[in-house]
């Protein structure tokens, strides 16, 4: 669907969706009184996820400002979900105002307002948002505005950060990025994060079990991986390292770490450069 024929369509405000909790999370404000409802039953669990999605969204930021420093001028962020401070296109355009982007995500909400936002500023002819799924990738990459706006010639910096968790195993995640990685050109960027408890103390790694489960009740269950489950995604890209793969907060940070707080060692990160 191009971003100037998307016409909004009823949602289901009963069942949360991933997108929508996240943006509970991260700004405060539910879209729909059942996601703060059910927002607050999973930070009964983690109360730490609100800084768990600031430093989520602020490695977001740190990679495509990376990115374009390493050349990159288009963006594929998939699971971009509902606009928020420091969207790509922002972030990217405070350093090549020509940078290029294509939001994909398969959550109404999410769809709708980025459309909105890209309609009011009146920047549709640089920046496109798309209804998909990252397990339909050729209807991502075959979509007339990835055709648009991607030169497939041309290095382009590929986000799917913290998207992966809602992916499951029977849908087969790493084949999926793997087809990804087959339509970028060499030199292109892999961006992503994975939410994790491996690394985590016992009582986070408790509560994130139960946390993960009531996600069960919601649009977009969640999986957790292992790092060297999350390592593979990574299969065909050079891990740029440093930093190699760490936690979202320690990926080429710009503000001191805080090394002790629990909710660090539950997100990993990296990024690579396809060969
Ligand atoms: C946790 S949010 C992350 C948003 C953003 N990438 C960030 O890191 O700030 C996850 C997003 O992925 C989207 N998503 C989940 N599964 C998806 C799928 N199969 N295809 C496309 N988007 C998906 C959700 O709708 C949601 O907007």
């Amino acid at each position: 669907m191009a971003a100037n024929d998307f016409q909004a369509r009823d949602v289901d405000a009963g069942k949360p969706t991933s997108a929508r909790l996240y943006h509970y999370f991260l700004t405060g404000e539910p879209v729909f009184r059942s996601d703060q409802i059910f927002g607050d039953k999973v930070y009964d669990e983690l109360p730490f996820l609100h800084t768990w999605t600031m430093h989520n969204r602020a490695f977001l930021v740190r990679a495509v400002r990376f990115m374009v420093s390493q050349g990159i001028r288009q963006f594929l962020d998939i699971g971009s979900g509902l606009p928020t401070g420091g969207n790509t296109h922002e972030v990217a355009r405070e350093i090549d105002p020509s940078a290029r982007v294509v939001y994909v995500d398969k959550d109404l909400d999410a769809v709708a307002r980025a459309h909105q936002l890209l309609q009011h500023e009146g920047s549709t002819k640089t920046t496109a948002i798309i209804e998909g799924d990252l397990r339909d990738t050729e209807q991502i990459i075959g979509h007339p505005e990835s055709q648009r706006l991607l030169d497939f010639d041309e290095p382009i910096g590929l986000l799917i950060v913290s998207v992966l968790p809602f992916v499951p195993d029977d849908s087969d995640p790493h084949r999926l990025v793997g087809q990804l990685r087959d339509c970028l050109p060499t030199g292109s960027q892999f961006a992503a994060t994975h939410v994790s408890l491996e690394d985590a103390d016992d009582h986070t790694k408790q509560q994130g079990t139960i946390a993960a489960s009531l996600y069960k009740d919601t649009a977009d269950p969640v999986q957790l991986r292992d790092r060297a489950t999350f390592v593979r995604f990574f299969d065909g890209f050079t891990i740029q390292d440093p930093p190699g793969v760490t936690y979202a907060t320690d990926w080429l940070p710009d503000q001191p770490v805080d090394l002790d707080e629990p909710a660090r060692r539950c997100n990993f990160a990296a990024v690579g450069r396809k060969l």
